[in-house]
């Protein structure tokens, strides 16, 4: 058994050293090590010999090409794998570190940034761990409301004859659309309709890194071969569907939180990933085609802004009036790990919701383990209790003794006619259930790690299968130990109880959903909100079967996924109703009437948990909480933001002039922002202060922020403060009095505190909230107050 996996790594490493030398003997030495750059030029310094900006590049590239290696003209222009014009300036190419340092030295050239590989956040990738339709998808069912908009999706394409996506009584295209409909294999044009508008592909950045894409596994157009474009779109702007469910699960009506919204689908992610050149130029033609919102589920590691093309291209987005929002990350419960953190995107945590897949495992001993399960085949025979197994030794789970039923490494002596045990972890969570299919096991049991916590995630396994969390996996080892030793059989079986709505307590923060603090700007709380992202509902291709298994036959027009991409699509379609019902908004405004309106307590009353221990959870998990729709409607102030604001929160976060151009395309001006403060100043709907300790006694801090009426003429707010525990608030003034609608009013919010006792490197995180209310809406912002202690 140990020797199968041994092979098969050194069979990998063959391969890799294979073509590595064909790389080498089809190329000269000087390409080696070649990857690709986002480069960005100052547009406004073309010299008018060059016809266009793409043959002023083509020849900045040959003149170093020239001074490092003679290439043809050709050869240079194939170079360029897309160039740019709308939210950025220039092009991206594949360069060798010394062409990309000589690129640098052109008096033209601004900035020349190293490409990131992104991923799409469902749980179902094998990197992380593993919706219920929204209550509120029926606010506007009958009116046009929101057909009008559109939706931009940047993922892995879509799937255009789900019912989902039918164009049934919808008007003609908006006129201000200048998108298109780009066809190509098993996708012509006349895939789109009055539903889905617009469809592009870019896969030059991928392949250009990755080689030629195998054309029998994935299509060369938008066609969505993967299934998580196809769901992300399906629950911005899905139409109604009825009856909708997944094998018999989650049975109802079906729809996306803007069923009359347009959509627009960018496909950028392949299989082996999403590369940043290609997400850049989706970002430039979504904004040039006229989207009012993009969503991205999508997401890499956090780097400086002027690194992050996300960050750069969601900037232009937002300057337009685009509304971006993005997926958090699926890297909890853990803190630090939130990802998209850009002050100008709506970064989206995900919470479980109010529905159910319980699947509980019996043990033989009589105890029941709380599982869920959305397998919908033959179950196991009522009442028997079958024999169980686990491959790892007591204790395992996380150490080198746990059993992780990877491809190749179950003994069929072992598993065959038992239900086995594995561990959470490496390959997918339906991929094991595979393993234990072909080494004939009858069931299997999916123990959670420690790490994983009792967070659990319902998948579509192919076979009797459940989910239990880290304290029910070691109770059944331990089971299974105990049971081995006293020398009789243990047993088990899996009950599946099918959907259950009305569960208690919802909304959780899923145990996945990244955690804050934010890693790149403290004094910007991130995430900035959760919505639902836990087994989640919505429309899939038949590409693929339900379990993502490549053996898996069973085609479904739905599926029910988790992950915080599944979160960001609700955040993506509310934010299109809020366009329709307030077309003056800007995108910050937009994300203002979202956080001050989102809620902490469960449906319980109490404040919202943590699904990873239980525990209550905190404004690093939620942000300024769950979103309301409705609320969201009417928030009464908003806290607005300009280019100008954010170019001041960037000076204030020390960021050089130069960096700061990359981000915004113009050059800054610094002198006046430093007068302004410090960066938690940004007219942010949610307050965070950073307080390094360094033997302080008193510390003290201050906000200025302004709100703007959107609600009635004539109305007086008044402030409630909730301190953070032991600290003293104050705001001032503490009424506002508002005459008009549009009208602006400012305050300043001061937060005392004496430094706390800490160890060397450690901090204390306290919050409060701020309230602003008319006795009509009701305005809140959270307070977060970090102290840290230096370390030693
Ligand atoms: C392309 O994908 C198909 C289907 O997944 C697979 O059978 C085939 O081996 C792949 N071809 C190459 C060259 O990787
Ligand atoms: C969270 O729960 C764990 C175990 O259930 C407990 O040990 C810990 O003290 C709790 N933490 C907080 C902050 O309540
Ligand atoms: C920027 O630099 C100043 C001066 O060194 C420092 O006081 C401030 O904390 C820095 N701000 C950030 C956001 O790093």
């Amino acid at each position: 058994m140990a020797s199968s996996p041994s092979f098969s790594l050194i069979h990998l490493f063959f391969i890799a050293i294979v073509s590595a030398a064909v790389a080498t003997d089809a190329s000269s030495s000087s390409n080696s090590g070649k990857k690709t750059f986002i480069i960005q030029v100052q547009q406004e310094s073309k010299p008018s010999i060059f016809q266009t900006h793409k043959h002023w590049y083509e020849s900045s590239l040959a003149s170093i090409l020239t001074s490092t290696q003679t290439k043809s003209h050709d050869e240079d222009a194939s170079r360029i794998l897309h160039t740019y014009e709308t939210v950025f300036h220039g092009f991206s190419a594949k360069l060798s570190p010394l062409e990309a340092h000589e690129l640098q030295t052109l008096s033209h050239i601004i900035a020349v940034i190293p490409e990131q590989v992104r991923h799409v956040q469902t749980t179902r990738s094998p990197e992380f761990l593993g919706l219920r339709k929204a209550d509120n998808a029926g606010l506007l069912k009958e009116s046009d409301f929101g057909s009008d908009l559109v939706i931009g999706v940047i993922d892995t394409g879509i799937w255009p004859e789900r019912q989902s996506f039918n164009d049934h009584d919808l008007g003609p295209v908006p006129p201000k659309w200048k998108g298109r409909c780009v066809g190509g294999k098993e996708f012509p044009e006349a895939s789109c309709n009055r539903k889905l508008i617009g469809a592009r592909y870019f896969y030059n950045g991928y392949e250009a890194t990755n080689g030629k894409m195998n054309e029998t596994s994935e299509y060369r157009s938008p066609r969505d071969s993967d299934g998580h474009g196809t769901h992300t779109a399906s629950i911005a702007a899905g139409r109604y569907v009825f009856p909708a469910s997944t094998l018999g699960y989650a049975r109802g009506v079906a729809a996306g939180m803007a069923p009359k919204a347009r959509l627009a689908v960018y496909k950028v992610c392949w299989n082996g990933g999403c590369f940043d050149s290609d997400i850049l130029a989706a970002f430039d033609a979504a904004v040039a085609d006229g989207v009012d919102v993009i969503s991205l589920s999508v997401g890499g590691v956090v780097v400086p802004y002027y690194l992050d093309v996300i960050a750069i291209g969601a900037f232009g987005a937002s300057e337009a009036g685009v509304f971006v929002s993005a997926s958090a990350g699926n890297g909890g419960p853990g803190g630090l790990t939130v990802t998209n953190v850009a002050p100008w995107v709506t970064t989206v945590g995900a919470g479980t919701i109010d529905r159910d897949f319980p699947a509980d495992v019996k043990l033989g001993n009589g105890r029941i383990i709380h599982g869920v399960s959305i397998y919908g085949g033959p179950g196991l025979a009522p009442g028997r209790l079958y024999p169980i197994v686990y491959a790892g030794t007591e204790g395992g789970g996380d150490g080198y003794s746990s059993s992780l039923c990877l491809e190749g490494s179950l003994d069929p002596k072992m598993a065959k006619g038992r239900i086995v045990v594995c561990d959470r972890g490496i390959n997918s969570r339906a991929a094991k259930g595979d393993v234990v299919k072909k080494a004939g096991g009858i069931g299997m049991i999916l123990a959670n790690g420690v790490f994983d916590g009792e967070g659990l995630v319902a998948d579509c396994h192919i076979l009797p299968a459940t989910s239990v969390g880290a304290s029910g996996g070691e109770e059944i080892r331990r089971y299974i130990s105990a049971a081995s030793k006293s020398k009789s059989s243990p047993t088990a079986t899996i009950i599946f109880k099918g959907t259950k709505l009305g569960i208690r307590p919802a909304p959780v923060v899923a145990s996945f959903s990244a955690r804050g603090p934010n890693p790149e700007s403290p004094e910007i709380l991130k995430p900035d909100v959760i919505a639902p992202g836990l087994n989640i509902l919505a429309a899939w291709p038949d590409k693929v079967g339900p379990s993502g298994v490549p053996s898996d036959g069973r085609r479904t027009e739905f599926n029910i996924l988790s992950g915080t991409s599944m979160a960001c699509p609700h955040v993506s379609g509310l934010a299109a109703l809020l366009k329709a019902a307030h077309p003056d908004w800007s995108p910050a405004a937009v994300k203002s009437a979202l956080l001050t309106t989102a809620y902490t307590v469960d449906n319980r009353g109490k404040t919202m948990l943590d699904e990873s221990t239980g525990n209550v959870s905190s404004v690093f998990d939620y942000g300024s909480g769950h979103v309301h729709p409705q609320k969201a409607m009417d928030p009464g102030l908003v806290y607005d933001i300009s280019t100008y604001d954010y170019v001041n929160f960037l000076c204030n976060s020390n960021y050089t002039t130069q960096n700061i151009q990359v981000i915004t395309r113009k050059g800054a001006d610094c002198s006046g922002a430093k007068k302004a403060g410090h960066a938690g100043n940004l007219n942010y709907p949610s307050l965070s202060a950073v307080f390094q300790q360094y033997g302080k006694h008193k510390m003290s801090t201050h906000f200025i922020r302004t709100v703007t009426n959107v609600g009635d003429p004539n109305s007086v707010y008044k402030v409630t403060i909730n301190p953070p525990k032991g600290m003293v608030v104050t705001v001032q003034p503490d009424k506002l009095s508002f005459s008009r609608v549009g009208q602006k009013l400012s305050f300043l919010t001061r937060v005392q505190t004496r430094a706390v006792k800490l160890s060397p490197g450690s901090s204390s995180i306290k919050s409060g909230s701020i309230v602003w209310s008319d006795g009509k809406h009701t305005v809140t912002s959270p307070l977060v107050v970090t102290m840290m202690q230096q370390p030693l």
